[in-house]
């Protein structure tokens, strides 16, 4: 056959139909064998574990590592400020930047040191139970399987006294702006979130007009404050719905940072679709979630547990 049309034609354009699918599996198998090999662990490359649970948060996890990484240092210390782009964001009165830093400053000579959470650790597996105050926990009983968490991070006003059957007695970190306020016992770590400069100074005042002992102990605590880690929530997670992310979503942000484990208990409606505290009674029926997207923030944690991410305890 001369190298001529008919011979495209009749020859070569029907060898084409043929070779080209048996290249494209060829291909398709070279590298499927590849990763196998690669992924499977007998033979793939090793992988030192993230942490020593059995399935750490951040293992795998791209659309996780990928939200994280974009997190600002969660605390405010004083080598981290925020930038003026963020005060304006996170401001709420006229006053100005240079007037933030200086309150700033004397928060910092008050409160020397800050917390330190421990790093990742391929022999550590921090289990971390987010405890809100939602109606939901009321006859749950899960006091005990709350406690058996190393880390227990509970929010604004959450008693546990007389509560210990649904929410258990133990506390690690205890997250609060001066509205929910109340004193801590010596095992407990305060976590503030400052929601304006009023708060800040708010803090100033409470600490310098009354030391006494129970006072002069709180500041022992190491005591930590964010805001940039606000707006990171805010952009990132909610994709700027609301005013505010909710001082429980940040704080569930916030353990996603540093937890290999995370149990999520106390946060939506009870059965009946009441948004009420498991320490007091029901009084409103319509009570709803405030400025921040509630809802929103519920249909993420939702997700996350559906994903497997975290587990998830709505108490019905
Ligand atoms: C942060 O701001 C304060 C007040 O403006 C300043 O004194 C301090 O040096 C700054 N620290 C850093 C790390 O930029
Ligand atoms: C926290 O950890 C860092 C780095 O590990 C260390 O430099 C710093 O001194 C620690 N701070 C406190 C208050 O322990
Ligand atoms: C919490 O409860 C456990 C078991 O019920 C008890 O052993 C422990 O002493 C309690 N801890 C505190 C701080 O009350
Ligand atoms: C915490 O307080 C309890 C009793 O109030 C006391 O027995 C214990 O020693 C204190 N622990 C620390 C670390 O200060
Ligand atoms: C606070 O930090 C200091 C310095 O890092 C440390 O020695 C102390 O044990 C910490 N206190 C608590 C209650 O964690
Ligand atoms: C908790 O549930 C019990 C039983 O249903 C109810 O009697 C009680 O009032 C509830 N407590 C609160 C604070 O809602």
């Amino acid at each position: 056959c001369r190298f001529s049309y008919f011979c495209f034609v009749f020859f070569l354009f029907p060898l084409s139909f043929f070779l080209f699918p048996l290249c494209f599996v060829c291909f398709c198998s070279v590298f499927l064998i590849a990763g196998v090999f690669l992924s499977c662990s007998p033979f793939g490359l090793p992988r030192p574990p993230v942490c020593a649970c059995n399935k750490c948060l951040m293992e795998h996890d791209q659309w996780l590592s990928e939200r994280t990484k974009e997190s600002p240092e969660p605390f405010l210390s004083p080598t981290n400020n925020i930038s003026e782009d963020t005060f304006n964001w996170w401001k709420y009165d006229r006053r100005n930047f240079a007037f933030y830093n200086k309150i700033v400053d004397k928060v910092f000579q008050i409160f020397p040191t800050k917390v330190n959470f421990t790093r990742s650790s391929p022999d550590l597996c921090r289990t971390c139970a987010v405890v809100g105050n939602s109606g939901n926990l009321n006859g749950s009983h899960y006091g005990p399987l709350i406690d058996f968490h190393d880390i227990v991070i509970r929010i604004n006003r959450a008693p546990t006294k007389g509560f210990e059957r649904d929410v258990g007695n133990k506390t690690t970190y205890h997250v609060m702006y001066p509205n929910s306020f109340r004193n801590l016992d010596n095992t407990t770590h305060l976590l503030f979130f400052p929601f304006k400069i009023y708060d800040l100074q708010w803090l100033i005042r409470f600490f310098t007009q009354r030391i006494d002992s129970d006072y002069d102990m709180l500041l022992s605590k190491n005591s930590t404050f964010f805001n940039s880690f606000m707006k990171y929530v805010h952009q990132i997670w909610l994709k700027q719905k609301g005013r505010y992310p909710s001082t429980g979503f940040i704080t569930l942000v916030l353990s996603l940072h540093m937890c290999d484990e995370v149990s999520v208990f106390g946060f939506g409606a009870d059965k009946n679709g009441n948004w009420n505290h498991y320490y007091e009674p029901l009084r409103n029926k319509r009570l709803r979630t405030g400025q921040h997207p509630g809802k929103l923030e519920y249909q993420f944690i939702v997700k996350l547990h559906e994903q497997q991410k975290i587990n998830f305890f709505r108490g019905w």
